[in-house]
């Protein structure tokens, strides 16, 4: 690994594929603009290096490793309770963290800085104090969400949180178009940590040297200005991130499977494919995952469904599909396990994503200028399909209590067969703004150059 001398920044990802993705991609701007990077990343789900060559990995191991890690439990490895887990790893990593940076900074060379995801909270500020290194944060999720969560404090004062059932579809006044059911809530059997995780997150983007943002002005305008006002520090929304440097690393483990599904799609007609996917950790019901598969099928359109193992509740992959129904399908149906989903939002053939609207998802379908069928699961989905659906106006709601074949067919024949209001259109023009913000006068370019002066203004 190349050392950039005097340009190097040290990174510390949390350790979940929506967050770890954007924040490789962050790397290769970097890595771009001259700097070396080195990536502090927890032994919980370390990632494989060789997928990225351009950076040094470093392995953070926590005390409590082997049969009594609390961690691998099964409640929380599964990612049954997210807040748990992402308490847990806080408390697990925090001291190792801390000698991980501490010796990366003695190893000589100067680190510009440390970028550390949102989510770590104030722990990383304190301990970047100590070792003398300047932090920013990377926050990947939107603004639209960021801002809700920051205003938790004030929607569990009015009575908002903890959500009602009653009061799901009440307006939320202070944050429209939000309803009370949009609210960037997960389900946790210690709802209390949750509101500790969040407040910790916007506390320690306060404290930072700055926030990166994954989005791009003429996406977000109002919610960026407010976070902006909210924080108070330096501000950097240079999103999308995937689209600064064509020399990202691939998706996938397996270019051969790639290319099986290049074939199959370039075999497909303009905009006839449904691609399906829920993102690296929502999790359905065997109920759910077989009206999505009927009506699907009985749609009659080409689909591609990506569904992880283990994915389905209870079962292993494929296994509660009827009998006969894969042979049924025949090549009309692609079930796969990961694709390299850039690739797949970017082929013609691809016409709708049906999407949980995980923030990644949104931003590169987006990028693509691809309609979407939005049934959010959980925390910051529900924000942003709310503003997909009802303010930038790419997409349609199929909420998941109403995930049945019937509704399904209804919501694909809207999508696909145009009758959408104008939805391609309005995806295709927000397509555009996007590649402006990233053009040579667009403002994410701005916003760029901007950063990159910025970081090498620290003097540590
Ligand atoms: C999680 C939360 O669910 C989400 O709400 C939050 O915004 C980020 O963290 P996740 O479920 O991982 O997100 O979804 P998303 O943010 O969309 O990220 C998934 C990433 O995996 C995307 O970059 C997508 O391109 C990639 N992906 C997904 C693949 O490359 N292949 C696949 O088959 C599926």
């Amino acid at each position: 690994m190349e050392e950039r001398k005097g340009r190097r920044i040290i990174m510390f990802p949390l350790p979940f594929t929506g967050h770890f993705n954007p924040m490789m991609e962050l790397a290769g701007i970097f890595h771009h603009r001259g700097f070396s990077v080195t990536i502090l990343h927890t032994s919980f789900n370390f990632p494989d290096p060789s997928r990225h060559p351009h950076f040094t990995f470093r392995t953070i191991t926590h005390e409590n490793e082997g049969e009594e890690d609390p961690l691998s439990q099964s409640e929380t490895s599964s990612g049954k309770d997210l807040v748990v887990l992402i308490s847990l790893l806080k408390q697990c990593y925090t001291e190792p963290f801390r000698q991980s940076l501490a010796a990366e900074v003695a190893g000589g060379g100067t680190v510009c800085c440390l970028i550390s995801d949102a989510l770590w909270g104030r722990n990383t500020e304190v301990v970047a104090e100590e070792v003398g290194v300047r932090r920013m944060v990377l926050r990947t999720g939107g603004a639209v969400s960021f801002c809700a969560y920051a205003a938790f404090p004030l929607l569990r004062d009015k009575g908002y949180l903890p959500i009602q059932d009653s009061r799901l579809d009440e307006l939320v006044t202070e944050l429209p178009p939000l309803k009370v059911k949009d609210l960037p809530v997960i389900e946790t059997k210690e709802p209390e940590e949750l509101y500790r995780v969040v407040n910790d997150m916007v506390e320690g983007a306060k404290s930072s040297s700055g926030v990166i943002w994954n989005s791009f002005e003429d996406l977000e305008r109002l919610s960026l200005m407010d976070s902006r006002s909210k924080l108070q520090v330096p501000f950097f929304p240079i999103g999308p991130f995937h689209k600064h440097c064509n020399d990202l690393p691939p998706k996938t483990k397996n270019k051969d499977d790639d290319e099986i599904l290049t074939d199959w799609l370039d075999k497909e007609d303009p905009q006839s494919v449904v691609y399906v996917s829920f993102g690296s950790l929502a999790a359905i019901e065997e109920k759910e995952f077989l009206e999505i598969a009927w009506g699907l099928k009985n749609s009659e359109r080409p689909f591609l469904w990506v569904v992880r193992p283990g994915m389905v509740r209870g079962t292993g992959w494929l296994e509660s599909l009827p009998c006969g129904f894969l042979e049924n399908i025949g090549h009309k149906g692609k079930f796969v396990k990961w694709v390299n989903q850039l690739e797949v939002l970017a082929h013609p053939a691809v016409g709708a994503f049906w999407t949980h609207c995980g923030w990644n998802s949104t931003i590169e379908s987006i990028c693509e200028g691809v309609p979407m069928i939005c049934t959010p699961c959980f925390s910051d989905q529900h924000v942003n399909a709310r503003y997909i659906v009802d303010v930038w106006r790419v997409g349609m709601v199929l909420e998941r209590s109403k995930i049945e074949r019937k509704e399904i067919e209804n919501a694909l024949r809207i999508v696909m067969m145009e009758k959408g209001d104008g939805l391609r259109e309005r995806s295709l023009k927000l397509k555009e703004r996007a590649d402006f913000c990233l053009s040579k006068d667009g403002s994410s370019s701005k916003y760029l150059d901007e950063l990159v002066s910025h970081v090498l203004s620290f003097d540590s």
